[in-house]
């Protein structure tokens, strides 16, 4: 006994000398036993933090509807504009769909914003539906919107033509870049027409060069089926709103042009029968719902190009910004409200309604903008 007894001593000895930091292992397990509910707390206040983003993304920003002022002057001169300028509100990308709730709440937000508003013009840049069941409460959004002096004028957005899958957005989009790879997707946004086989370091560098791709803002829905576009169009112009498909219109006794075109996706925008008896040097206010017409030249003739179909990247996240424009002409930083080019002033409308039904740093909006000529008049009664 007492041999193993001091055996056992000069075991514990053992251990002793070689483990001796053991006197430490004891803080060592106080450490672990604090560090456990440490990382428990932690983890769940990340989890609140993620929580309380998600449920705002999800049920407050959406329906925070702003409302947006800005005054354009035109950047040359264009004899015809009158000299107190043209009063616009702007709307795009409603994306009904029949969700009552969500809808009647921004329907409400919009009649408030607007209410009492004096407008020359009422222009929609299309995306009015996010599918057929929505088409009641765009009537309605119509019906409690001021009633503009000059006209109401849209142009159609590709959901309106069609409705979108993004189940399966990332394999149709590989087969739309496979297609526009092989040069038969132009012009029509790029679907897909052909199928190619890769294989070993082809395919490599081919999902290297979609990484570039993606990076690039396209990622495209699936479309599953189509809206009833004539539909839309004739409940919409029985409420007095004009359609311009590749055509323009004189407003009033102004020189003022208004041009639309066709959406750039699934429709045939057509710039060249837009600005068809356009006089040159008149001025112009382009419509379109997708920016990219941008690339064609003859947006140039344009002295505003109203636009939206981007939301305004609906994430915008801090540091990086808006997540994914849906614009191949724009750069990140141009997804929402006012950029240029040359001399055309382009406004890019981050939408009332969501695709996918969230919204960070990029709220809903309307927007009041007024067009004024180049220059200011000068006061008659001034002494000079
Ligand atoms: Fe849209």
């Amino acid at each position: 006994m007492m041999a193993g007894e001091e055996r056992g001593v000069e075991r514990e000895k053992g251990q002793a000398a070689a483990f001796p930091a053991s006197v430490g292992s004891t803080g060592g397990d106080r450490w672990g036993r604090q560090r456990v509910p440490m990382l428990l707390a932690g983890l769940g206040a990340m989890a609140g933090f993620g929580a309380a983003l998600g449920g705002y993304a999800l049920f407050f920003e959406p329906f925070s509807v702003r409302t947006e002022r800005m005054a354009l002057r035109l950047l040359r001169e264009r004899p015809g504009i009158p000299s107190e300028g043209l009063n616009i509100l702007h709307l795009s990308d409603t994306h009904f769909r029949g969700a009552d709730r969500r809808e009647h709440a921004k329907i409400a937000q919009v009649r408030r914003a607007t209410a009492g508003e004096k407008i020359d013009l009422l222009i929609h840049t299309g995306d009015f539906l996010h599918d057929d069941r929505g088409l009641e409460n765009v009537l309605a959004l119509v019906d409690s919107l001021p009633k503009p002096r000059l006209g109401a004028f849209a142009v159609t957005g590709n959901h309106d033509y069609l409705f979108y899958s993004m189940r399966r957005a990332p394999v149709y989009t590989w087969r739309v870049f496979r297609a526009r790879e092989e040069g038969a997707g132009s012009g029509n946004g790029g679907r897909p027409r052909v199928d190619v086989d890769d294989s070993g370091m082809a395919l490599a560098r081919r999902i290297l060069r979609f990484g570039r791709y993606l990076l690039q803002n396209r990622m495209d829905g699936e479309p599953v089926g189509q809206n009833d576009i004539a539909r839309l169009r004739r409940a919409l112009e029985e409420r007095g709103i004009q359609f311009l498909d590749n055509r323009a219109v004189r407003l009033g006794s102004t020189e003022v042009y208004l041009v639309g075109v066709e959406d750039w996706l699934e429709g045939r925008p057509d710039l060249q029968k837009g600005f068809a008896g356009v006089p040159r040097g008149a001025p112009t206010v382009l419509l379109s719902h997708n920016p990219d017409i941008i690339a064609s030249e003859a947006a140039g003739r344009a002295d505003l190009i109203l636009c939206g179909h981007t939301h305004g990247g609906q994430i915008v996240l801090p540091l990086l910004g808006p997540a994914y424009t849906h614009s191949e002409q724009l750069a990140r930083g141009e997804a929402s409200g006012y950029t240029r080019r040359g001399n055309t002033h382009i406004y890019v409308h981050r939408g009332l309604g969501e695709s996918i039904p969230v919204r960070f740093g990029a709220p809903p909006h309307v927007t009041f903008i007024r067009l004024l000529p180049a220059h200011e008049e000068p006061d008659m009664f001034c002494a000079g």
